[in-house]
Parts: structure tokens; sequence; C-alpha cells
């Protein structure tokens, strides 16, 4: 994992090695000066850096440890890489980046950051392989210094505010091989690349003279623009332009994603050329596929085949000719090259149980990573938990199947697997359920393959949104994925299950109550009024007592100190307690896990898994 962006900077650290040598320093207390400045500089409402970013210690490479910061060596304050994205931070470009002067790659992607790129952006980072603005509020034109910063390989500024014209002086870059400046208000002539360079220009107010763009004949040149401009003073103008741009960023903002593809499926259209690729397959059951089959079995990935979204790609449902119905999981952006990515699929279709989805098989197409697992026809336990309309249909016994069932493929992930595995998004919407409502995890071994750089970050800080109830709060300071993570996450599924309410707000105390599932759990706790948060559906006195135990595991699981939580075999053990008068399944029992103790098997598994 390391070598990849080893290889990518090797150049780079030729150079650096040349200026050491020719007596110029690097201070690392210049890194920790550029750390602290932009912290200092840029709001960060959720507090990712306020715990993690401490400062208050002197060890040699200290802030290597910080959430976001990778170094050149884990003991050396010698920052390489600053990845911090989405961590909804505020403010302007932080300027103290010119202090971490050996950084070769900056990611601010999908934060609130405002105003303007800085005009000597290649003063500040000389060395930048790679420069992630996307998804910020920033304006104001792309500055022409950034085509200064020589070894760039990929820009990203797209989604953004930025005006004017795309300086012309990145055509003649050398090592640019990504540019995105898709989704800004930029106009004019566009850089003629003089190498092959993936670029996107898409939906920006009036670019032209590019790979499907219109010509830029037909357009006023700079001199008429001035007269026009000149010529039409008045506020009134003034005031309806900003008005027009107001609203063109209002419309844009609302409709653009269908604005530029209807179907949504655009990208599987580009497949054209691939259609004879195979798609690889585990099992010798499913019948021979090529990529054709899966795009004819979706309808060409149509939106309307579309069965659910999240964190780790698009689900499509596909129908064979023969009407066996398949789950096509179009994988999110992956870093890994096809090599690694077919090891770990190989790993992934060994990983089989009752309790977790089968992945049937794959493929890669150009850039494409899709996964095809068995159907699950009953879809979800969030669907089935919250449906859009009316209440649930679960009932109690189905509800504690599905409890012992999703608790059992877990903890088979993290005890008995080889190798084991730490979910890490775990929810109610990756328990999928077949014909007979017996639950099957799915997503297991995706996190790590969305970013293996840094593994263990990314997994929390890209979670969307609908995952954030999840999150244990541990998360937030240690920042690496452990067993007892998962069990939290599973802590709040049981919680689901048994009051019935969603993890981020409590609707049966909407009126009262204004914070998330647990909060509220925990105030009834302390007020000894735990019993109120059973779903009352689900209550008679056959099955109180049975309620009420389920209840306390789940909030063993949601305890704040990870600790103080039960290991996943002790959850399957208590669960499968409860429903003991059931029968529900003896096959494939779990055995007891060899003798290590808990601690151990995090560390055993953190070091497998974060390894870098
Ligand atoms: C930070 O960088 C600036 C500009 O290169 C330099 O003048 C200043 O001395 C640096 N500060 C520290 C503490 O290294
Ligand atoms: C300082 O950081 C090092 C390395 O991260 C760590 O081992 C050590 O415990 C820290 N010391 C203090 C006082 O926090
Ligand atoms: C970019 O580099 C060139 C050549 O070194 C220099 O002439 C030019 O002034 C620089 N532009 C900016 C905006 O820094």
């Amino acid at each position: 994992m390391v070598l990849h962006s080893w290889i990518s900077s090797s150049y780079i650290l030729v150079n650096f090695l040349l200026l050491i040598s020719c007596g110029m320093t690097y201070g690392t207390e210049t890194d920790v000066f550029c750390l602290k400045s932009v912290k200092k500089s840029l709001e960060d409402p959720n507090n990712y850096l306020k715990y993690s970013w401490d400062f208050n210690n002197n060890t040699e490479g200290y802030i290597c440890k910080f959430y976001g910061v990778e170094c050149w060596h884990p003991d050396e304050n010698r920052v390489l890489n600053l990845k911090l994205s989405n961590m909804g931070l505020k403010g302007q470009f932080p300027r103290g980046i010119q202090n971490c002067s050996s950084l070769t790659g900056l990611d601010l992607s999908i934060n609130k950051l405002s105003g303007a790129i800085p005009g000597d952006i290649s003063n500040l980072i000389p060395f930048a392989t790679s420069v992630d603005l996307s998804s910020n509020e920033l304006s104001g034109a792309i500055p022409e210094s950034l085509a200064n910063v020589t070894f760039l390989n990929t820009l990203k500024l797209n989604q953004n505010q930025l005006t004017g014209q795309i300086p012309l002086q990145f055509g003649a870059m050398a090592r640019i091989k990504a540019f995105d400046v898709s989704n800004n208000f930029l106009t004019g002539q566009v850089p003629i690349f003089k190498k092959t360079v993936a670029v996107n220009f898409a939906n920006n107010q009036g670019l032209c003279g590019g790979p499907s763009l219109p010509s830029c004949q037909a357009k006023p040149s700079k001199s008429n623009m001035a007269v026009i401009a000149g010529a039409a003073v008045g506020g009134v103008t003034l005031a309806a332009l900003g008005l027009g741009i107001g609203l063109f960023f209002f419309v844009r903002h609302v409709s653009f994603k269908k604005e530029e593809d209807p179907e949504g499926n655009k990208w599987a259209r580009s497949l054209k050329g691939t259609k004879q690729i195979k798609v690889s397959l585990f099992e010798k059951s499913v019948s021979k596929m090529k990529l054709s089959d899966l795009m004819k079995a979706t309808n060409n990935f149509s939106n309307t085949n579309i069965i659910g979204s999240g964190r780790t790609g698009t689900v499509y449902k596909a129908v064979l000719d023969d009407g066996t119905i398949l789950m096509v999981k179009r994988l999110q952006e992956s870093q890994y090259t096809e090599k690694q990515f077919t090891s770990e699929m190989g790993t992934l279709g060994s990983v089989k149980h009752r309790n977790l989805v089968p992945l049937l098989g794959f493929c890669m197409a150009k850039r494409e990573r899709l996964l095809v697992y068995k159907n699950m026809p009953n879809g979800n336990l969030h669907e089935q938990l919250h449906p859009a309309e009316g209440v649930s249909t679960l009932d109690w016994t189905t509800r504690l199947k599905i409890a012992i069932g999703a608790a059992k493929g877990l903890a088979w992930l993290h005890h008995s697997c080889n190798p084991r595995i730490i979910h890490r998004n775990i929810s109610s919407k990756c328990i999928l359920l077949d014909a007979e409502f017996e639950p099957k995890i799915s997503d297991f071994g995706l996190a790590r393959l969305m970013n293996p750089i840094d593994t263990h970050l990314s997994t929390f800080v890209n979670g969307e949104f609908g995952d954030l109830g999840y999150v244990a709060p541990e998360y937030a300071r240690t920042l690496v994925a452990t067993p007892k993570g998962d069990v939290y996450s599973f802590g709040i599924v049981l919680l689901e299950l048994v009051t019935g309410e969603r993890p981020t707000n409590v609707a049966k105390a909407a009126e009262t109550f204004k914070g998330n599932l647990v909060e509220w759990i925990t105030e009834l706790k302390d007020n000894e009024k735990l019993r109120d948060a059973i779903d009352e559906s689900l209550a008679s006195k056959d099955v109180d007592s049975e309620l009420f135990q389920f209840l306390k595991v789940a909030c063993n699981c949601v305890q704040p100190t990870p600790k103080e939580r039960p290991t996943m075999f002790e959850v399957y053990q208590l669960l499968r307690a409860i429903g003991d008068r059931y029968n529900f399944t003896t096959e494939d029992e779990i055995l007891v896990p060899i003798d290590i103790g808990d601690s151990n098997l995090e560390e055993l598994i953190v070091a497998r898994e974060g390894s870098h």
C-alpha cells in the first residue's frame, strides 16, 4: 500500500534527496508548524481535528498518527499527504500548508471551503502530484500559477463556484493525467492538452473549443464583451445579472444530476466496446455470463433497476434470460489495481456463511468494477423496519430470528473467518433478507476496497450522512476500525429492531426529545424507564421478558467505552439464549474462538487491515 504512493512520488523523492544533499534542511518543526496553522485556519465544526490533532507531544513522528496525515516515514514529522476530505471544514484555503514543504498530495474535497484559490498556490504546494479541492464552495478564477505546479498528475476542482477562463497554460503541463473542472461557472476557450489527459469540462456556463464542447468562433470576443459590459452600466442591469447567476446556480444545484444524464447510465453506455468481457464466477452453479448479459439483464443499468445505494456503491436488480434474478453492485471508484482487485475478490469469493450474502462473481471493464451477488427477495432490514408508508409488518419472532442470524454472520466474520474481517459499515441497510427472512450480511470486505491507502480513515470520513447514526463514538478520536466498532453499529441495529425507531431520530418522542436513538435510550435508562423504549406493537405477556433482555443486550453493545461492549461472539450467544425456545437454526454453529484475549484480536485485525 505504501508502495503505491512511494512509486508515484519517487521522482520527487530524488528531488528532495538532491536538495538535501545540497545543504537544504527539511526541518520537521516546520511541518508541525504547518499542521498547527492549518488547524488554526480552518473551522472544524465536527471536531475531527480538535481531538485527533493534539500537539502536546514531542515524540518525533507523532503528527504521523494524526487523522488524515501521512508521513514520509512514521518516525519523522514530515508530511507526505494530507487527506481531509468530507469533514465539514470551513474557511479559506489554508495557506499554512506551505510549511509542509515536502507535501505531495492534498485532498480537501467535500468540505465547505470558500474564497479564492490563492494566486501564489505554486509556492504553497510546489511538489504536489495530486490536488483535490472538489466539492467545496471555492469561487473566483483558477490561478495561472497552478499550472506551475510541475509535478501535478491529478487536479480536481469540480463542483465549486469557480468563474472565468481556465488558464491555457495547463495544456503544457508535463505530467498531468487527470483534469476535472466540471460543475463550475467557467467560460471561454479550454486548454488544449499536448498529451492524453482525462478531462472533464461538463456543466460549465460557457466553455468552448474542447472535446464535446461548442467551437469558440461564434462567441463574442473579449473586446466585444468589454464593449457590451461598458454599455450596460447601471445597478439595475447588475442586479438582474446577479439574480440571473443566482437563479442559474439554484436551478443547476437542484437539477444538475438529471441534466447531466437523465438515465443515470452514461457510464454503462460508455462500456459498449467491452461487452465481450467475461464475468469471473466463483460458483459453478451459475451459468457463464458476459458483461453484455449483465447489461441486458439490468436494462443497461437503468435507473429503474436500482434497488439500493450506499457508501460502497449502487445495487441493480438483474433479470437474466432464464428468469434468474441477481444483484449487481457497481462499486464506488476503487484505487485498487486490477491485480489487487482480482486478488481481493478471490478472497471475498471464498468467504461463505449462511448469514452472509454470497458473492457469485465479478467483472472489470475499463474503470468499472461490478460485483454479482445472489438476489435477496425481501430486500433489506431497513426497508422492512421503516417502510415508506404504513408500519413495519415484522413480528417479534421474525425480528429475533433476524437479530440472531445477523449476529451469527458478523461473529463469524470477526472470529472464525480466515482472514478475519471487520465490516465497518454495519447498518440495517446492509442486512438483507432472503425469502424466509433469514438475514444475510452484505458489503463485508468492501470498505477496504474503497481506498487502500488509508483504509481505516476512509470508511469513517467518507461515510454518507445516512450511516452516521451507526458510527461508534471512539472513531472520532481513534480513527481505527475495530471489532468493537462493529459491535456498536450492530447494537444500533438491535435498538432499531426492538424500538422500531430510526437511529438518527426518535419519532415516538419527537415532541419532547431532539437527540438520536442512543441518546434517547441513555436518557430512559438513567431514569429507569428503559421499558418505554420497546415498540408497543411487539409487546405481549409471552414475550415481555424476551424484549427486555434483548433491549439490555442492545444497550451493552452501544456502551460508550469499547472495552465495556461484549464481543460479537458474546452478542451472538446472548441473543441465541433469548431465542432458545424458537429453535431457529442449529446448523453451522460458530466455534468458540481460540482463546485469545479480545484486545489481542483487535490488534491483530488492525495490524492486518490498517497497514500503512
Ligand atoms: C513557514 O514558511 C514560511 C515561508 O516559506 C517561512 O518564512 C517561515 O519561516 C516558515 N515557518 C516555520 C516555523 O518554519
Ligand atoms: C506521543 O506520541 C507517541 C507516538 O504517537 C506516543 O507513542 C506517545 O505515547 C505520545 N506521548 C504522549 C505524552 O502523548
Ligand atoms: C510560472 O513559471 C514561469 C516559468 O518559470 C514564470 O515565468 C511565471 O511567472 C510563473 N507564473 C506564475 C503565475 O507563477
